[in-house]
């Protein structure tokens, strides 16, 4: 290791218990380089969701530092749930342009912003349609361009797609990316689908339960930019085949598959 410039964000010996006595997390340590794409995957109740809030300033940690290259300033970190969470009264330009009015972008720079978004979403015919008008896929959309809108540095992602089919979430995973090429944040992905995470990301970050912890930081190195093909490559399969047999070691699972 040399002396590059430090990580864009580090998570420094981590912990956190919870008032109720719940030990989620238990010394986390983590640097992510500015722009990169992380995968977080592990089983459910491991903490994945916790380290998330960590990051975005919403629980503070019992011990250890979240440590920053630039502190983040407002509007620097988005966040995308498991449920897409539109307000249903308003319409899906008046919901992706709500973080620009809490920021008093004026107006016209504002509209201008979220037409832009909405079409890179696929949702240009959709701005004045209303969120129950909205197909689950179309409102995840709606979702991600809310959280893009402020042209974050960071976006954090907790299983944004879990809840859809799997074609619908593939062509979500390849917009995603897409995004991700063109606007250049760097990305924490949380996914129960070792799949997707591994499509995705350029490092996975297995975790292990009880107490929450960092099991294995696997380098996932799969050629860019990634479509189709790469769920057919021998090199996918490698990847997606290490990851898993790191999720079930983390779990305590004797895997048997695949050689030594
Ligand atoms: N606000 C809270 N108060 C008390 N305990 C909590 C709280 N939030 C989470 N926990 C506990 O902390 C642990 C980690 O929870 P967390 O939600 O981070 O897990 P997760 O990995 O995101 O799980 P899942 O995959 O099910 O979403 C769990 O044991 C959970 O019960
Ligand atoms: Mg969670």
């Amino acid at each position: 290791m040399g002396q590059g410039p430090p990580p864009f964000l580090e998570l420094q010996g981590v912990s956190k218990r919870y008032p109720n006595g719940t030990l989620a997390l238990t010394d986390i340590s983590l640097a992510v380089g500015e722009g990169e794409f992380l995968a977080l995957v592990g089983a459910s109740g491991c903490g994945k969701s916790t380290i998330l809030r960590h990051i975005a300033g919403l629980v503070a940690p019992s011990a250890g530092h979240i440590q920053w290259s630039r502190p983040p300033a407002a509007g620097a970190i988005g966040m995308v749930f498991q449920e897409p969470t539109l307000m249903p009264w308003a319409s899906i330009q008046d919901n992706v342009r709500l973080p620009l009015d809490l920021a008093k972008v004026r107006r016209a720079e504002a509209d201008a912003r979220v037409t832009a978004l909405l079409a890179q979403v696929g949702l240009a015919d959709f701005a004045r349609a209303y969120p129950r008008e909205l197909s689950g896929g179309m409102k995840m959309r709606a979702a991600i361009a809310r959280a893009l809108v402020t042209r974050p540095r960071l976006l954090l992602m907790d299983e944004p797609f879990a809840a859809l089919d799997e074609i619908t979430r593939q062509k979500l995973n390849d917009d995603l990316l897409a995004l991700w090429r063109d606007q250049r944040f760097t990305a924490l992905f949380v996914t129960h689908s070792v799949y997707e995470g591994v499509y995705l990301a350029g490092r996975a970050i297995v975790m292990a339960p009880r107490p929450g912890r960092i099991h294995a930081d696997i380098p996932l190195d799969l050629p860019h930019p990634r479509d189709e093909a790469l769920r057919t490559d021998a090199r996918y399969a490698d990847a997606c085949r290490r990851v898993s047999l790191a999720l079930a070691d983390a779990m305590g699972v004797h895997a048997t598959g695949g050689g030594a």
